[in-house]
Formats: C-alpha cells, sequence, structure tokens
C-alpha cells in the first residue's frame, strides 16, 4: 500500500485541476468497479453492489467520499524582475511557506521567498510572499496570472509513520482504494467518489451528492492531532487508530452513523479513536446538506502537520481505517 500512497502524494492536483489525479485513481479502480463516470464537475464516482447474494433488506446506497484535490497556489501576478506573487488555493498558511517548493501545473518549479520584515512570526500576510521561478524579467516568463501550482515535496516512508505532501487527502483515496480491492461483496449499492474542490469548499461533493442522492454516506479524510510537543485541544495519536468524527468545525455526525463505525470497529476488534475537532469540516458536511438531508458521519485518519507540504500519518492507522471500512459495508446495516 506504500507504493500507492507515495503514487497518489506525487501527483499534482490542485483544487480544480484534478485530472492528473483522476487518471492516476481511475487505472487503480477500473477493474474493481461495476460502474465508473465522471460528472461535470470532474467527481470520479465509481459504483460497486450490490452483489448477487444481496440480502432481503431494500438495497441502501452508500456514498463514500474522498477529496482527490489538494491546497495549492495560483499565480495573480508577475514583476517586471520575474518574481511571481500569488494566492492560496485552500487553506495556506504563510508561516509553512518559505523555504518551500512549488511545482506549476505546466511543470514549471519554483521557490517561496519571504520579503524582509520588522514584525517575524505569525503574523506574516501571504501578500509579502513570492516565487522564484529562477527568472530575471517578466518577458518570456513560463508563468501567467492564473497558473496553478502545488507544493513540490517527495513521499517519505519512515517505517510506521509516512511523510507526503498531500496526505490530505490522498490518503483517504488510498483507503477508499484499497476498500474497493478488498471488499468481496456488499449487500449496498456503494458509491465511491473521487471528489473534487474539496479544499476550496467541498464542492464537488455538493454535486455528486445531489446526483447520486444517497440513503447515508460518510467521507475519508484525514484530522488534526495532539500528541506533538506542547499541541493542545485535541485528544487523537497517531498509531492508536482511525478516528470516528463526532463532531468537527462544520459538522454533527449523525449518532446512527457514529454507533455503526463503533459497532463495526468493535466488532473487528479495531482500534479506534473518538473525534471532536474544533476547526475545518469534511465532504461529509455538504453530503448532510444536500436535498433533504442524509445521514453522515466520516472515517478520519489522524494526521501531523496538516496543511504543510509534511503531513504525516501512522500506516497503521491507514491499514485500520481500510478494515473498519470493509467491515462496515460487508453487512447488511440498520440506523
Ligand atoms: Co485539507
Ligand atoms: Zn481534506
Amino acid at each position: 500500500m506504500k507504493q500507492l500512497i507515495q503514487k497518489l502524494t506525487e501527483t499534482f492536483s490542485p483544487s480544480g485541476y484534478e485530472s492528473a489525479i483522476r487518471d492516476v485513481i481511475r487505472a487503480e479502480v477500473k477493474d474493481l468497479a461495476d460502474e465508473i463516470r465522471v460528472d461535470a464537475l470532474g467527481n470520479l464516482i465509481v459504483k460497486k453492489g450490490p452483489g448477487k447474494n444481496a440480502g432481503s433488506e431494500p438495497v441502501k446506497r452508500i456514498m463514500i467520499a474522498a477529496h482527490m484535490d489538494e491546497i495549492g497556489v495560483i499565480a495573480t501576478h508577475v514583476d517586471e524582475n520575474g518574481f511571481v506573487r500569488f494566492t492560496g488555493i485552500g487553506g495556506v498558511y504563510p508561516r509553512n511557506l518559505p523555504g518551500g517548493r512549488v511545482r506549476f501545473v505546466n511543470g514549471t518549479r519554483g521557490v517561496i521567498g519571504l520579503e524582509p520584515t520588522d514584525k517575524p512570526g505569525d503574523s506574516q500576510p501571504l501578500e509579502k510572499c513570492y516565487i522564484d521561478v529562477g527568472a530575471s524579467s517578466s518577458k518570456n516568463h513560463p508563468i501567467k496570472i492564473g497558473d496553478v501550482a502545488g507544493f513540490d515535496r517527495e513521499f517519505l516512508d519512515l517505517g510506521d509513520k509516512l511523510v507526503a505532501k498531500s496526505m490530505d487527502d490522498r490518503i483517504g483515496c488510498a483507503v477508499a482504494i484499497e476498500v474497493l480491492k478488498a471488499l468481496k461483496s456488499t449487500p449496498h449499492e456503494v458509491y465511491f467518489v473521487f471528489t473534487t474542490q474539496e479544499e476550496v469548499g467541498t464542492r464537488g461533493a455538493e454535486t455528486s451528492a445531489y446526483g447520486i442522492d444517497p440513503d447515508l454516506g460518510f467521507s475519508i479524510d484525514v484530522t488534526g492531532w495532539g500528541d506533538t510537543p506542547n499541541q493542545k485541544g485535541l485528544e487523537i495519536s497517531l498509531g492508536k487508530g482511525p478516528a470516528i468524527k463526532i463532531k468537527d468545525g462544520g459538522m454533527l455526525s449523525d449518532p446512527r452513523i457514529v454507533n455503526w463505525m463503533i459497532r463495526s470497529a468493535e466488532k473487528a476488534k479495531l482500534p479506534y479513536q473518538r473525534e471532536v475537532l474544533l476547526g475545518g469540516t469534511t465532504d461529509a458536511r455538504a453530503m448532510q446538506l444536500v436535498r433533504s438531508g442524509v445521514p453522515v458521519g466520516c472515517v478520519s485518519i489522524p494526521c501531523r502537520y496538516v496543511h504543510t507540504p509534511s503531513e504525516m500519518v501512522d500506516h497503521r492507522d491507514v491499514l485500520n481505517a481500510v478494515k473498519l471500512i470493509v467491515e462496515m459495508l460487508s453487512h447488511e446495516v440498520e440506523l
């Protein structure tokens, strides 16, 4: 599975520019699906089941969302000396940027600089940052206004701990792909949706959930962490199991979905953590509020350094998330 994670995280697809990652994921799932389609916003929708031996219960339509976009930057200005000004696509924080590298969708690479300032620390606005692509003037410059880049950082295998840019949410995509591989049969009609534009406001999940009209669903995404020096506010540790979301900044999980997840984890003897995240949300929020409402939850992968170029997860949590979701989908569900 590490090879798959490396392949997914080393692909560049900021929000709105998901075609590269969609091609990679489609190649992984094409032989596992009963049906594959791409909708108008670029969501990759992979249907599986129900199998021939579906039970007596009416078939439930379950939507599972993992977003395939990643945070990035977009050029707003190229000055006469060739420096590129930019704004963020999704949650891009200036303190994570200086010294980092970016790769534009057109292949151009560059480093991020920060203007000298009297106020060091957290308070630097994005406008003080620029990208240096090695050009010395705006003439014949490889970057135009509106060109888009992702953070440039290779995958790092530290044993149990794995580090990469875009673990948010390629790790969710990897989990969904592995569930598709491992799921022998399901009594449900399951739609695995690799969504677009999550980082700019769960937009792909909104349209795909409307189109699928699920009976219930959940997202697979990263959450934060509380197990590094002086990190406070969240009781989540890497390596203690996938987290079952109860609340985040934009959503209250349906308690029946939470109970289904906990029952499944206990039945399969898998470790899990209970998650109350103060800020941020996932595709599940959009799914919950579509049409006349959908019961949803979220399986979270604990992740350190979220929205930096070095997001870290624990491989054991990832494997246990796959097992948890396979267990959830293998049996009929009574909410
Ligand atoms: Co994110
Ligand atoms: Zn995410």
